[in-house]
């Protein structure tokens, strides 16, 4: 990936229109969904991300013939030739265990190097382990690979200690070519769950459900190709929204889904945003001065998001008063703070507790983005800074978000893309 920055110029007021585009977390696990089909699928909305290369990379590896259109992707996996990924490929992108169950479903086997952690701390997957196995999957881990072979066909209910969103994708994708009915209890409920329900049923699986704590499965030993378009994504919109009010602005994003919005922009009515919920589009107006939001708790959808957690503490900088975060979902998803103190920020942290102290401004600076929404939260922050800053490591920014800095600069941003 090559080493870029960008160079944002900030105190312009952002205004316009834009189109949002298609959720990365919807469309990464329906990606890997595709392997369970014997035919062609063609994903809609399909955005273009470096996450989406790497599972592509992936995709293509296993055997499969994937075209790229331009916001669609066609799959082909008539044929998978390998149940082995390497590596050199798990790594690019930890999500990408949620191939284990794809590959178990469609050929009984999966051999996966371990995905490691990330910038947000150690990213286990005892749940998801836990739960193959329970499904008959007899797992082995040996020189930092897993093993998986699936057993005799069983029906079961899974009782999910906590409502992992990559575990519940992974069980989902293992039952949709099962032979026995699979239950979920304390499934995740994030909206591209109900979007990887949607795509599994229309490719031939029965799944009730999705979306809710409580899903089932009764698989097809067959499912054949189709066609889907992905829902639209609720994170890139809740940094388009920030990035406006912090600027003192005033956009409509369309094609944003309102429903998917709620503990957003319930959080940022409370800072004085006008926000209007339209069918299929958000519009949002900053407000003259930003208020504080008391108490922000990160939690499972529907609760508030904890990849808007960032995004809106940028926001929240330059409050008249004092905002509190607490993470309750990730160990160590902060380390956007330091970066945000060098721009002029009152922060403090301890442990899963952030105090926000608002300033009258910040200052541009040389940031360096440590994570996906760390780094876009830089970019909320610099665009309402005075002055000029630059953000390193944006290969982070560009793992999510596409065409970032043009859609910025399509709303009046000064941002530039810079190769280094
Ligand atoms: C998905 O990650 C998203 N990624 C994350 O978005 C998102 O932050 C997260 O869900 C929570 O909403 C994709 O969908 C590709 P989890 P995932 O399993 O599936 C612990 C972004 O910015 N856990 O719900 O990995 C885990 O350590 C990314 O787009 C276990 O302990 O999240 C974490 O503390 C970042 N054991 C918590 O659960 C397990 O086996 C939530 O993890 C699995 C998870």
């Amino acid at each position: 990936m090559e080493n870029a920055s960008f160079i944002i110029e900030g105190g312009r007021r952002l205004s316009g229109e834009i189109e949002i585009q298609g959720a990365k977390n919807s469309v990464l696990p329906i990606l890997a969904a595709a392997v369970l089909c014997e035919g062609k699928c063609v994903i809609h909305k399909c955005p273009r991300l470096s996450d989406v290369d790497s599972a592509v990379a992936i995709l293509e590896h296993l055997g499969c013939k994937v075209n790229r259109l331009d916001t669609s992707v066609e799959v082909d996996a008539s044929v998978i030739e390998r149940s082995h990924i390497p590596a050199r490929l798990m790594r690019r992108m930890r999500s990408s265990v949620i191939f284990l169950g794809a590959l178990l479903g469609r050929t009984g086997e999966a051999d996966a190097a371990y995905p490691g952690g990330c910038e947000l701390g150690p990213r286990p997957i005892d749940l998801h382990l836990g739960a193959l196995s329970q499904m008959g999957a007899v797992i082995t881990e040996e020189y930092g690979h897993i093993i998986c072979k699936s057993g005799a066909a069983k029906e079961t209910c899974i009782d999910l200690s906590f409502p992992s969103v990559g575990a519940t994708e992974n069980i989902m994708l293992f039952a949709a070519r099962g032979r026995a009915r699979v239950t979920i209890i304390n499934a995740a409920r994030e909206p591209e769950i109900a979007d990887l329900g949607e795509f599994l049923n229309k490719a031939g699986a029965r799944v009730r459900g999705a979306g809710t704590g409580v899903i089932t499965i009764e698989g097809s030993l067959r499912l054949s190709g189709c066609e889907h378009t992905v829902i639209s994504d609720r994170i890139a919109a809740a940094t388009y929204m920030c990035a406006a009010a912090a600027t003192g602005g005033e956009i409509t994003i369309n094609g944003a889904d309102p429903a998917h919005l709620g503990s957003i922009a319930a959080a940022m009515k409370q800072s004085g945003c006008r926000i209007a919920l339209g069918e299929r589009a958000v519009s949002i107006e900053a407000p003259k001065e930003i208020r504080p939001v008391k108490l922000i708790r990160t939690m499972p959808y529907p609760g508030f998001p904890t990849d808007a957690q960032a995004i809106l503490m940028a926001y929240l900088t330059r409050a008249r008063g004092v905002s509190v975060f607490i993470e309750n979902i990730f160990e160590s998803r902060y380390r956007h703070a330091d970066e945000l103190v060098s721009m002029g920020a009152d922060i403090s942290v301890n442990g899963r507790v952030c105090v926000v102290s608002g300033v009258g401004e910040l200052t541009g600076a040389r940031v360096r983005a440590c994570d996906l929404r760390g780094g876009a939260a830089l970019a909320v922050a610099a665009l309402s800074a005075r002055g000029t800053s630059e953000i390193y490591n944006i290969s982070h920014i560009e793992r999510g978000y596409e065409r970032f800095d043009e859609v910025l600069s399509s709303l009046g941003a000064q941002i530039m893309r810079k190769k280094i």
